[in-house]
């Protein structure tokens, strides 16, 4: 099937920041939005946009997922893009973080991208659709004190990589798209919850004092918390629709400051560097120079098809 206007696009997470501003981007833009929101305020919020329909879903629920497999199945049009945003920030050191705290956030980031994808597969491979999921540099980078968070995002990456190839041959392509930080509420939500931690489960860490340091470098800029400096969410928006779009997606899509990209491709070129040195026959620095630039060439290529 081609993708029709009428056919929908279903975001998750839709009710604020990156989630919302990709339905809003993508109804703007005359194309048919399905909204995943946990909230009736939501739901009641998103029904006053043209060219969205809100749908009440929480990704860790099957029955919700399952009932909103139901609802799209039976407006009769289809599903040609699953866009999985919703998701929930998990600060704090790892060696202190709780079972129940790791399977929040895993259960939402990670397992909720899962559900969703495997509940709604049939309706993509239909349309031979797409699924963009909305991973994080903290996907490819370490940011210590966010281990929840980048642990659930490196999961994503490796999924996201896996499906991408098991899918292609369906006609599915899957897109992963890496912001940083963008206005919405996910950092003072994370704060919050980092902040209540501090007198209570965090009373007796090792590594309360630093704890504190953190929260303090999150609330405390001369300009107030560092989630208000950050931009709007829209350019990711813009590369969702890119990726939900464009006749030759990429695999993926930074959304991010050059700064924190930077940190991304260095972390990842000392990653391939400790992979080499770790076993009998690594590769010489020529050798690794040249691997790159064979794979820089066949970039190209790609892009010039
Ligand atoms: N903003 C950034 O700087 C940034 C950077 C990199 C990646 N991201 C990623 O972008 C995505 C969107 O986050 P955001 O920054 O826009 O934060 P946000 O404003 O807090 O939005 C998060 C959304 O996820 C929803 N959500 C949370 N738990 C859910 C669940 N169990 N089921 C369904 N929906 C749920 C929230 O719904 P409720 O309102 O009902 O809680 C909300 O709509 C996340 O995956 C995040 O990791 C954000």
């Amino acid at each position: 099937m081609l993708y029709e206007r009428d056919t929908p696009v279903l975001v998750t997470g839709a009710s604020s920041g990156i989630g919302r501003s990709i339905c809003e981007f993508l109804a703007s833009n005359k194309h048919s939005v399905i909204a995943g929101v946990r909230k009736h305020v939501d739901f009641e919020e998103l029904k006053k946009l043209t060219g969205v329909m809100p749908l009440r879903l929480d990704v860790t629920k099957a029955d919700e997922v399952e009932e909103a497999v139901k609802q799209v199945s039976e407006l009769g049009r289809g599903l040609y893009g699953l866009v999985n945003c919703a998701g929930v920030a998990g600060l704090g050191p790892l060696f202190d973080t709780s079972d129940e705290e790791f399977s929040r956030v895993l259960g939402v980031n990670l397992i909720g991208v899962h559900r969703m994808i495997h509940a709604f597969g049939p309706l993509l491979v239909e349309s031979h659709g797409r699924i963009v999921n909305i991973s994080s540099v903290g996907g490819l980078n370490i940011d210590t004190w966010l281990g929840p968070y980048g642990t659930s995002k490196h999961g994503l990456e490796g999924y996201g990589e896996i499906l991408r190839e098991e899918m292609a041959p369906h006609g599915v392509q899957v897109i992963t798209i890496e912001p940083s930080g963008h206005r919405s509420k996910i950092g003072e939500n994370a704060v919050d919850l980092m902040g209540s931690k501090i007198d209570t489960a965090w009373q007796e860490s090792i590594f309360r004092d630093e704890m504190k340091q953190v929260l303090d470098w999150w609330l405390r800029t001369p300009d107030g918390p560092r989630w208000l400096m950050w931009p709007d969410p829209k350019p990711v928006a813009e590369a969702v629709s890119t990726a939900l779009f464009s006749e030759h997606p990429k695999p993926r899509y930074l959304v991010s400051s050059r700064e924190a990209a930077i940190g991304a491709i260095d972390t990842m070129l000392a990653r391939v560097i400790e992979v080499n040195d770790g076993h009998p026959n690594p590769l010489s620095g020529p050798e690794l120079v040249t691997r790159l630039e064979k794979a820089l060439a066949m970039r190209q290529v790609q892009h010039a098809a």
